[in-house]
């Protein structure tokens, strides 16, 4: 009996410490650019005629926690009350490594094609040693080709600027500046509590890094992300 309790103790250790991360050959791949922003708004990939899996991505009502029917217009348009989930925002790993959630382009422009694949992020300033593995869950016409526009909440809403002052009645061109967000972490306090980690996820892990170029690669995507957006 205690064998098998140390058993599965070392077990379940390795399993929390490991994230193998496995390349898709012949997936995307190569050099790009990032943004960041946070807009509250439905993400694309959140539409069945978007993906081409069996479920989209998860949106919420206002309250950024109970799902809603994938048919449910965005609460970007007036008259609709879908919103960007609460739990798509970062979350850290190791000092070294963190999850997260994307906005990206492959072709330049929208680009629906690749709704809810996965992408090892590797920074080439700022946070060079660092690894941020996204999920694609949004794309964007104001994007250029390789281009993830990272979500982090206060980062900035963009150009939607209507979807986090109708969830969240935040200021009218959103958290600080309209591109670009807030500026600093003790700003984070502005914000919804429910959104104040991945704000302070900015300024501690990502050291608030500037728009920082990287290179990316598809990789499967792992259970942690899927299990959040309900898109594998
Ligand atoms: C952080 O986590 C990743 C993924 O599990 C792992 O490969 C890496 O060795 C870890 N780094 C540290 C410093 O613990």
């Amino acid at each position: 009996m205690k064998l098998l309790c140390l058993f599965l103790a070392a077990a379940t250790v390795v399993q929390a410490r490991d994230i193998h991360l496995q390349q898709v050959v012949g997936g995307v791949s190569g050099s790009g650019t990032t943004t960041r922003y946070w807009d509250c708004c439905k993400p694309s990939c959140a539409w069945k005629e978007n993906v081409e899996t069996a479920s989209p991505v998860a949106s919420c009502a206002a309250d950024g926690v109970t799902t809603v029917d994938p048919s449910t217009r965005s609460g970007c348009d007036s008259d609709g009350s879908s919103y960007t989930c609460n739990n798509q925002q970062p979350w850290v790993v190791n000092s070294t490594f963190a999850f997260g959630f994307a906005a990206a382009s492959f072709t330049g422009g929208a680009d629906n094609s690749q709704c809810c694949i996965c992408v090892q992020l590797s920074f080439l300033s700022t946070i060079t040693e660092k690894t941020l593995v996204v999920q694609v869950t949004n794309t964007g016409a104001d994007l250029g080709s390789n281009h993830f526009d990272i979500q982090l909440p206060g980062g900035g809403v963009g150009y939607f600027t209507t979807g986090c002052s109708s969830q969240w009645n935040c200021p009218a061109n959103g958290w600080g500046s309209q591109y670009g967000g807030i500026t600093s972490d003790s700003e984070c306090s502005e914000l919804p509590e429910v959104l104040q980690p991945g704000c302070h996820f900015r300024f501690n892990w990502f050291q608030n890094a500037d728009n920082p170029n990287v290179n990316f690669q598809q990789v499967v995507c792992p259970s942690e992300l899927t299990s959040i957006t309900g898109c594998a």
